[in-house]
């Protein structure tokens, strides 16, 4: 373990704010105590990057649906970090109400990686019992999550809780640099972004005998609406934060979608589309062009361009082109942004200080689920309409060794609005 004074160095090196420690954790001890819920990729990436933040974190508990998942995880840590995983055989949780347990079990820091349809109860739990937080996006899979989560990171701010957001990009110092410029007017005024997410298949775990309905969907979660909101919620939603985030964090009055299941038909992609095409009108006559597909064999791009009246911009290249003038591109340190988000999770929290991107998150995220509703219903769906939406997606009852039948895949013109 890292003595007092090798802790102190490294983090003054990093942090700079260490003087604060001892007052403020809460257990009186130096340590700060970890908890992952949701053990997968994602989740061990993330508990990784928590230490390398801050050389007093240690791992305290873990929990997956699927114990085995957290024993996995388990066992990379002790090889990896022995003297900084901290876990009893009693603080491995499985289940979906494992989460509780973990939260419950004495952890300062929780780091919710879940598939995303358990976001809101689970950002929740943790609020209520005082944890901070780390929260991978999106925050919700529908409207009612959506509200759920708003009213959560309101609990936070009043709890001084710090709530740091998994929209990893506003971590990124180049596209920190880059829409600080666009801010300050160096191509005028924004009067259209052209955002995309083409990419390939990903993975899909194959039946195994023994396996419920639910356990099924549940390993194959992105490929369910009700899990992960579909990949303009889950996937693409990284392009539309983006955009909101140039724009100021604003909300568009509507959005008219273009969208489909051309490829991926085989009921093994459950009930997800796998192209949608959107666009989002602003106030202001500002239009968010937006593009995700995930079909293999065709050209790939995630790109964001820019377009003002004065010049343009591509986020993903860190560039300024103003009409007529030098073009400028980002040349400062670009650490890696995942680290970065840590890092000013735990400088936050050392430091008394405190972050909270819960509101920022909950409505970046309600954009992809406006134009999912958008794609679905083929309508011109109002993000007023959206916001009020009752459509509750999470099944009632929840039971891992259930059968599970899910929705249609939706036909545009057809599926209604909810
Ligand atoms: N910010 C990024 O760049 C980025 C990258 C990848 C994934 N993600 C997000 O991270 C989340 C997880 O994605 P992943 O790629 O790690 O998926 P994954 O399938 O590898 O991991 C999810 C884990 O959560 C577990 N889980 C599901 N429901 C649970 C519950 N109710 N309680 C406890 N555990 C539960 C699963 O068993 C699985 O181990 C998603 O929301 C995804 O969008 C973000």
């Amino acid at each position: 373990m890292p003595s007092r004074r090798t802790f102190l160095k490294a983090t003054a090196a990093t942090a700079g704010t260490l003087a604060a420690l001892p007052q403020v954790h809460a257990g009186g001890s130096d340590w700060l105590k970890v908890g992952l819920v949701g053990c997968g990729g994602r989740g061990s990436g993330a508990i990784e990057q928590a230490l390398g933040a801050d050389p007093y974190a240690k791992v305290w508990a873990l929990a997956d649906v699927f114990p085995e998942r957290a024993d996995a995880c388990h066992a990379k840590l002790k090889a990896k970090f022995a003297d900084r995983t901290d876990i009893t055989a009693d603080r491995i949780f499985g289940g979906l109400d494992g989460y509780k347990s973990l939260i419950d079990s004495g952890v300062d820091v929780v780091l919710l990686c879940t598939t995303p349809a358990f976001r809101p109860a689970q950002l929740r739990y943790a609020v209520q019992k005082k944890k901070h937080i780390f929260c991978e996006k999106p925050m919700a899979v529908d409207a009612p999550g959506v509200r759920h989560v708003l009213e959560t990171a309101r609990m936070a701010k009043e709890a001084n809780l710090n709530l740091v957001s998994g929209f990893c990009y506003r971590y990124d110092l180049p596209k920190r640099a880059t829409i600080a410029k666009i801010h300050e007017g160096a191509i005028g005024d924004v009067l259209a972004i052209h955002t995309t997410y083409l990419t390939g298949y990903l993975w899909n775990f194959e039946r195994q005998p023994g396996w419920s309905d639910t356990e099924y969907q549940l390993r194959n979660w992105m490929y369910y609406t009700w899990l992960s909101g579909d990949h303009i919620v889950e996937q693409h939603i990284h392009s539309l934060d983006k955009a909101a985030w140039v724009l100021k964090d604003a909300h568009p009055l509507n959005a008219i979608s273009v969208a489909g299941r051309q490829t991926r038909v085989e009921e093994k992609w459950g009930n997800i589309y796998d192209h949608f095409a959107t666009v989002y009108e602003f106030p202001g006559n500002v239009k968010v062009f937006s593009f995700c597909r995930q079909i293999s064999g065709c050209a790939n791009d995630v790109n964001d361009h820019v377009i003002g009246s004065k010049g343009s911009a591509q986020l993903q290249k860190h560039t300024i082109e103003p009409t007529g003038g030098p073009k400028w591109s980002y040349s400062g340190e670009s650490p890696n942004m995942y680290d970065q988000e840590h890092l000013e999770l735990f400088q936050a929290i050392r430091s008394g200080k405190t972050i909270n991107q819960g509101e920022q998150m909950a409505y970046s995220t309600m954009l992809g689920i406006l134009g999912r509703m958008a794609g679905y219903t083929g309508k011109k769906i109002t993000w007023d309409q959206a916001m009020n939406s009752q459509e509750d997606l999470m099944p009632k009852n929840l039971d891992l060794k259930a059968s599970l039948p899910f929705p249609p895949v939706a036909k545009p013109g057809r599926t209604k609005f909810e």
